[in-house]
């Protein structure tokens, strides 16, 4: 939703009769409601769908008069209709009509060289249609172990920190220094959900802490929230701060992989969530022997589809001793390709 201004047929009233005409108008639905009224002066402007009908409407009040004026409308605007007035046709096609906002930062995928042609048209594009967001990148790729994206600015406030609402829940997410998916928000809050409380839960990888924050707010637990990226702790930390939580988080900068093969951990947790998609699934014999009898993993994978998903979390159960509780299509992730949550019961 957009605020444009647009000309459209007005009724032009003195403002002492103003309320009422409205009233009247609305009564009838004549009032053009995605538009504004506007004051000028003694006079006030009510847009109407039907100018005619109006005028017989308000026949009895004295001193209207008709007239075409510029107020303000809501329109619905998607970014590419907005954008088909500044960028050739064929490129508008290429953009994609939505974009993940994090906080007051948004993050458009886009090919470089519609970036780096139109970009600070789309960035202005962007804060139009969502007036809150300050700042716009291009989103390129997740890379390295820390699985932080690369950005390229396109317009707005230069800053990468902002705090993100989810649930109720502040995030404090910093785009260029840490991991983070705004698309995630209601497989935490299902996760969250089947943690009973006095849980002792481990988040092997845990970013600014997303998870593990759902679940603290809800209820009393323990959770180790692990990284091997410090700044995405570090934002964690603040969060914590900024949160009202039931339950106590551990953030623990470590290899979570080296420490759960260490042994030492063995059928301490009720939970788990392996939130490492590429790697998770080789890591379930080790997660399982961090776990008690009848603790619930969470092991997130990147499979082609639910079947797939399925097969590959029955094998690893027959092998290492497990039950499938659930299988959820998370995310799509690339084509013919999605991200994949298995939840599995230790037996
Ligand atoms: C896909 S992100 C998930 C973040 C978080 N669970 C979320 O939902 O926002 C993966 C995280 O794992 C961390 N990571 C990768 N390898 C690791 C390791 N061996 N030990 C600890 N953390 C690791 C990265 O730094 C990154 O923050």
């Amino acid at each position: 939703m957009s605020l444009v201004r647009s000309i459209a047929k007005c009724v032009a009233v003195p403002t002492n009769y103003a309320q009422r005409v409205l009233e009247e108008l609305r009564r009838h639905g004549v009032y053009l409601e995605k538009c504004s009224a506007e004051r000028i002066g003694r006079i006030v402007l009510i847009p109407v769908k039907d100018l005619e009908r109006a005028l017989r409407i308000l026949n009895r009040i004295p001193f209207i008069e008709s007239v075409e004026y510029v107020v303000k409308c809501r329109e619905h605007f998607d970014l590419r209709t907005l954008l088909s007035r500044y960028v050739p046709r064929e490129v508008v096609e290429q953009i994609p009509r939505s974009f993940d906002i994090v906080g007051d930062i948004a993050l458009i995928e886009l090919e470089d060289r519609v970036a780096e042609r139109f970009g600070s048209i789309i960035a202005r594009a962007i804060m139009e249609l969502q007036p809150h967001v300050k700042t716009v990148y291009a989103r390129g790729p997740t890379v390295g172990t820390e699985r932080v994206r690369v950005l390229r600015f396109l317009g707005g406030e230069p800053k990468t920190r902002t705090i993100h609402r989810e649930h109720g829940i502040r995030i404090v997410v910093d785009v260029a220094r840490a991991y983070f998916n705004p698309s995630l928000a209601t497989e935490r809050s299902l996760v969250a959900s089947e943690i009973p409380r006095n849980s002792i839960v481990l988040d092997l990888f845990t970013g600014v802490g997303p998870f593990a924050l759902h679940i603290a707010r809800r209820v009393e637990t323990y959770i180790v929230a692990c990284d091997i990226n410090v700044d995405a702790l570090q934002l964690l930390r603040e969060s914590l701060s900024l949160n009202k939580l039931k339950g106590f988080v551990e953030p623990l900068h470590i290899d979570s992989i080296e420490m759960i093969k260490g042994g030492f951990l063995r059928d301490r947790f009720d939970a788990v969530i392996a939130n490492l998609p590429h790697k998770a699934p080789d890591l379930v014999p080790w997660i399982l022997d961090v776990l008690r009898r009848r603790g619930r993993a969470y092991v997130y994978a990147v499979c082609s589809d639910v079947t797939e998903a399925r097969m590959l979390f029955e094998n690893l159960c027959r092998r290492y001793g497990c039950v499938i509780e659930t299988i959820r299509r998370v995310l799509d992730y690339a084509p013919r390709k999605i991200i994949a949550r298995a939840t599995l019961i230790k037996i």
